[in-house]
């Protein structure tokens, strides 16, 4: 069946992994992606499909309200798969304003465009918002988040997240938007920008410099191979329900620590070193403000009602992670240039 559906922030690591696969699964889609390109944004993961016949990009910021008004008339999308975003919790710590105006001020625009598109015609579409299981705050050293967990977000980036969630959900309620919202636990997997735990570690591994961990390392985040996110997208924007929450996990849960020295292994042996040479990098340094202990999903409900589950272990998933990275050297140089250095040194200097 011929759709157009719009992706948002598909040049960003969890979108351009979600474009790629809609772009090959469907043929008779036409999958929009539109992309702000900030410095988290890079078109080069999605060279493989560039060329693809039923494959659009459009470069427009979320903010721009008469934008996003422009193109879902332009396009007359059936539907929308919302991920962009402002996304790492340390950048939210120094610039809470920015993830105010991406992910709430951002996300209200698209909520406007598709309810004026689709007026009188709310038959068939829908929009689908990509959130965190940070949004539920932190769990102690048991439990589980569930689809019924009340909202209780601790750093300005899960806020935001929070707040959108809620306008999705009251556009739902108030004007009969058809949405559904995922909520999903830690991703990790090619193309993550090297701010984040796992890129970042192996990126310094490599080049042999300190591995910096908040804190006493026993935080504990449940990790999910992006692929089997992308899966579980295609599988929730095809078979979800209206007006329904699923929350998206690996049953997966690693305290940091215990994660860094298993990667630490890894490199030493994919980079040919003496066992222990990278754990000799692990540098403990001041804790993030407000950090989350604990994370953990249930994803019974995906597990019985659409037949979801992750496909690769953890190890396996790990180690095609640092391969990747390994054997795509340009794209860490590309990404590493420019503003990096100055990102991570007013990031780490200090700590
Ligand atoms: P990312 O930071 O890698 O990519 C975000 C993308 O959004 C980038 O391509 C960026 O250019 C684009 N973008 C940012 N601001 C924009 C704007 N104003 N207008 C248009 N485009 C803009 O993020 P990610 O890790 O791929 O996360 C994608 C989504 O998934 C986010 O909504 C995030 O909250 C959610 N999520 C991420 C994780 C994770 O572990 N990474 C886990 C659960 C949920
Ligand atoms: P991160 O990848 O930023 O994801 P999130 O904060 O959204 O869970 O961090 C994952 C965990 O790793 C988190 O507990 C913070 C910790 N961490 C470090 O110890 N050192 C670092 O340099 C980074 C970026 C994260």
């Amino acid at each position: 069946m011929k759709k157009t559906i719009l992706i948002t922030g598909g040049a960003g690591f969890i979108g351009s992994h979600v474009v790629r696969l809609f772009v090959q699964k469907y043929p008779a889609y036409t999958i929009v992606n539109l992309d702000a390109l900030t410095y988290a944004g890079n078109l080069a993961n999605l060279s493989d499909v560039e060329t693809a016949s039923n494959y659009i990009f459009e470069k427009a910021d979320i903010n721009d309200a008469a934008h996003m008004d422009a193109l879902f008339a332009k396009y007359q999308f059936d539907g929308v798969i919302h991920l962009a975003a402002e996304s790492h919790v340390d950048r939210s710590i120094t610039d809470p304003l920015a993830f105010v105006r991406t992910n709430i001020i951002g996300t209200v625009n698209l909520l406007n465009a598709a309810k004026a598109a689709w007026k009188g015609t709310m038959e068939g579409k829908r929009f689908y918002h990509i959130s965190t299981d940070e949004v539920y705050g932190t769990l102690g050293d048991t439990g589980l988040f569930e689809e019924t967990t009340p909202y209780d977000p601790n750093s300005p980036y899960s806020a935001s997240k929070a707040s959108s969630d809620h306008f999705v959900r009251a556009y739902g309620e108030t004007y009969g938007l058809p949405y559904v919202i995922t909520n999903c636990s830690n991703n990790y997997g090619p193309n993550q920008f090297p701010e984040k735990l796992i890129p970042l570690f192996i990126n310094n591994i490599k080049s042999n410099k300190p591995l910096p961990v908040y804190g006493d390392g026993k935080y504990t985040r449940d990790w999910l191979y992006v692929i089997d996110h992308a899966i579980a997208i295609d599988l929730v924007y095809h078979k979800g329900k209206n007006e329904e929450t699923y929350n998206i996990g690996g049953f997966n849960e690693w305290q940091n620590i215990d994660l860094i020295k298993l990667l630490c292994t890894i490199m030493d042996k994919k980079l040919e070193r003496t066992p222990g040479t990278s754990e000799g990098l692990i540098t403990y340094v001041t804790d993030r403000p407000g950090h989350d202990r604990r994370y953990a999903i249930d994803a019974s409900k995906i597990n019985e009602e659409l037949g979801w589950k992750p496909s690769v272990t953890f190890e396996q998933g790990l180690e095609q992670t640092v391969s990747w990275y390994l054997e795509n050297q340009a794209w860490l140089d590309n990404v590493t240039s420019g503003n990096y250095q100055d990102y991570y040194e007013n990031m780490y200097a200090s700590r």
